[in-house]
């Protein structure tokens, strides 16, 4: 092999290499681990599917998700805070309660979350 030949092999090996490694099982592992998360302390009154549609969510008055108007005005930092600390109010006659998961679910967890009800907007 001449030794342009070899740099290229040495050069798509590592092009390979990054993609891999880049792709590799970490980052599914957190997604899977988040989707778990959501449907076990969340979809109870979101869904699954973000929508609300839940006995819960009907009660409370829980907003779609999935619709552009729940995003209005919405940003990250509010997604956390509400996470993190909680919401208590009353809007439209219905009192809209969600726990506080600061002590439940670390900083990251939070944050993975936040970042995952964003794939739920349609
Ligand atoms: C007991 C029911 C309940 C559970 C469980 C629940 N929520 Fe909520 N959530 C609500 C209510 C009620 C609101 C306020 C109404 C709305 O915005 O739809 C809300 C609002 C939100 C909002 C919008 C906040 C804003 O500033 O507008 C986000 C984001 C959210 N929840 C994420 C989550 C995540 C993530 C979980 C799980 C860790 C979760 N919720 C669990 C009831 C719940």
């Amino acid at each position: 092999m001449n030794r342009i030949a070899k740099l290229i092999t040495a050069g798509t090996l590592a092009s390979i290499l990054v993609v891999i490694l880049s792709a590799g099982p970490a980052h599914a592992e957190v997604d899977k681990k988040t989707v778990r998360t959501w449907k076990a302390k969340c979809s109870s009154c979101h869904g699954e599917d973000g929508k609300g549609a839940t006995e819960q969510g009907k009660k409370m008055g829980v907003r779609d998700m999935t619709a552009g108007d729940f995003w209005t005005g919405l940003t990250d930092a509010k997604m956390k805070d509400a996470i993190t600390n909680g919401i208590k109010q009353t809007k439209n006659g219905k009192v809209q309660e969600m726990e506080p998961y600061k002590d439940k679910l670390k900083a990251e967890d939070i944050d993975a979350l936040v970042a995952y009800v964003k794939t739920l907007k349609k």
